[in-house]
């Protein structure tokens, strides 16, 4: 079985430019060829906030888009978040959909993509990786940080990323690539 990755789209706000910085990770995942690769819009879950009566460690959900949200995660062996940074902080989606499930995340590795200002999203991307550790999910500490995004978006919203971010990128998906087959007996394959 070919590892999954998943490239999931933080924002989920109307005018996001999320899916712009998500298609160019999608592309660059797919030429990559270490997985088979899917391309998660979050905002298409239609989570509210966390309303699951039980833990999550029980499984054990009420909503239909509990239920679809985990599919999803549980149907990856790896993640690329394409976050942006609010307030200095990790976006309220993307604690939301972390919280909303245990068991679906263990022993699973992440790389982030981060976007905003002259920080790039950095400081969202170390909250980040602070949360994603209690959901037991290693994060590599290879990553991709957009700074000044905007500048990088042209009129047909689509991405052009300054060069430099593409060794980046590589060495994020070579990482990924590796701990997800090295994590895999973990999780029971
Ligand atoms: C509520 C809010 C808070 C923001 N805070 C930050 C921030 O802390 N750092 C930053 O670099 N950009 C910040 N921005 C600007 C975002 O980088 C910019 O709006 C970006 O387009 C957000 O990504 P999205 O369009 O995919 O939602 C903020 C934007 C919003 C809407």
């Amino acid at each position: 079985m070919p590892l999954k990755l998943n490239i999931v789209i933080v924002s989920t706000r109307p005018g996001r430019v999320g899916p712009s910085v998500a298609e160019w990770v999608h592309e660059r995942a797919l030429a990559h060829g270490g997985f088979e690769v899917e391309l998660v819009d979050l905002a298409s879950f239609e989570l509210p906030i966390f309303d699951e009566p039980k833990h999550p460690r029980f499984q054990d959900y009420q909503h239909d888009h509990t239920k679809a949200w985990s599919e999803s995660v549980a149907s990856a062996d790896a993640f690329v978040f394409v976050s942006p940074e609010y307030n200095y902080f990790a976006p309220p989606s993307f604690v939301n959909a972390v919280d909303f499930l245990f068991n679906e995340w263990n022993y699973k590795v992440a790389g982030l993509v981060t976007y905003g200002g002259p920080l790039a999203g950095a400081r969202a991307a170390q909250m980040e990786k602070l949360h994603l550790t209690s959901v037991k999910v290693m994060t590599v500490p290879e990553g991709v940080g957009v700074p000044m995004v905007f500048k990088h978006i042209d009129e047909q919203k689509k991405f052009n990323p300054p060069e430099a971010l593409e060794p980046s990128l590589t060495a994020m998906l070579d990482e990924l690539a590796k701990w997800a087959g090295a994590l895999k007996p973990l999780r029971g394959g």
